[in-house]
């Protein structure tokens, strides 16, 4: 059957608001709910053998990739490489036994990550995918397979996607540190827990939609924005702006909070918008103080926290979007969605080809 755009106005825009029912969705097949445990598909080959993790994807897929690395890191002490796949296959990498390479990818399709996939097979790696498309080549090449269960996704620009593949990482990244014996009894029930949580709070953030349709004017007329997070944030910033970038044509770049000092500070003033993403915790002081230092430079800053983040550091934002308060594991499934829906509505007031944006495809099938 084909697929319809229902009550929305494009695909992505419905495929934003369908997350927390794909999450869900892509979540029960990771969790065994009652045992409060992580479950993965039965695979021939100890988990607990593997000694280094070899991450490569493209595009929005890298980023899911990159918020993995943290917590493959974090939760289970695991050593994670990680780059793009068309710089991945041509730098002769490393490949020791013992390794897992990781491949993300929505289409299961894309032509450099595939071909990265092969060369990882060819050099005895283990291979895990994660894809959304279950008939897909790397589907198929796959010794370990993770299916998302996001659904068709039909606009250019990924969005639930990218959360089903961060809830799928959230998984394996428990059920590595379970392996690894790094997590407790106690703490992976917890980490169930929060996950189990993680629909409802993507469905508090889309709460805020109207609200962040109603500050896309003060977006729109910008030519370059900047995106600002630190840890598993940090590579939400760099989402935060290629969703930008696809959509609305602004120029936007995302950088890692503490190293706005070595350039992009040089770019401030009042005509570019800053978006912190900032969720509470120990990472935030920091955070807040690159955010000062943009702010004496009569940068205009949308601080994207929680409600103790927000009354801390919110007074003097241009404009402040609160998300619930949530486990660090969880975070960025959250934070995605106002930088999802702050693109959305930007590109809608600039009039783009929201679901079709020029130049780009929705899977790239040439190297
Ligand atoms: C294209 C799409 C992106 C996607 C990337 C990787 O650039 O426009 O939305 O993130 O390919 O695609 P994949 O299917 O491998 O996740």
């Amino acid at each position: 059957a084909a697929i319809e755009k229902g009550n929305y106005r494009h695909f992505m825009q419905k495929e934003i608001f369908e997350q927390p029912v794909v999450v869900a969705q892509t979540l029960r097949s990771y969790l065994r709910r009652v045992e409060q445990t992580v479950a993965l598909p039965q695979i021939d080959f100890d988990l607990a053998s593997i000694n280094r993790v070899t991450i490569v994807a493209c595009g929005t897929s890298f980023y899911a990739g990159m918020v993995a690395k943290y917590w493959f890191e974090q939760f289970a002490r695991l050593p994670v490489d990680i780059d793009v796949a068309s710089e991945f296959r041509y730098r002769d990498p490393v490949l020791e036994p013992g390794g897992l390479a990781l491949f993300i990818s929505q289409s299961g399709e894309t032509a450099d990550t595939l071909a990265a996939l092969r060369h990882c097979k060819a050099a005895g790696q283990t291979i895990a995918v994660v894809v959304n498309v279950p008939t897909s080549s790397m589907a198929r090449e796959a010794d370990l397979l993770l299916p998302t269960h996001a659904g068709p996704e039909i606009g250019v620009a990924s969005t639930k996607a990218f959360t089903c593949q961060l809830a799928v990482l959230a998984a394996l990244a428990a059920h590595l540190a379970v392996k690894r014996g790094r997590l407790t009894r106690a703490e992976e029930a917890e980490i169930v827990e929060q996950l189990v949580e993680t629909p409802a709070c993507l469905n508090a953030a889309l709460a805020h939609d109207e609200e962040i349709a109603g500050m896309a004017h003060l977006i729109a007329p910008a030519r370059d924005v900047l995106y600002l997070g630190r840890g598993p944030d940090y590579p939400l910033a760099l989402e935060g702006a290629l969703k930008l970038k696809e959509i609305s044509y602004i120029h936007a770049e995302g950088y890692a909070s503490g190293e706005m000092k070595h350039g992009p500070i040089a770019l401030i003033d009042e005509a570019v918008p800053v978006i912190v993403l900032a969720p509470s915790g120990p990472l935030f002081e920091k955070t807040v103080s690159n955010m000062q230092e943009v702010r004496a430079r009569g940068g205009k800053v949308v601080l994207i926290s929680d409600a103790e983040g927000i009354a801390e550091a919110g007074e003097g934002c241009l404009a402040t979007i609160e998300m619930p308060k949530v486990h660090p594991l969880i975070a960025p499934l959250v934070y995605a969605v106002p930088v999802q829906l702050l693109a959305y509505h930007v590109a809608v007031a600039k009039g783009t080809d929201v679901d079709q944006p020029r130049n780009l495809a929705k899977s790239v099938t040439v190297e």
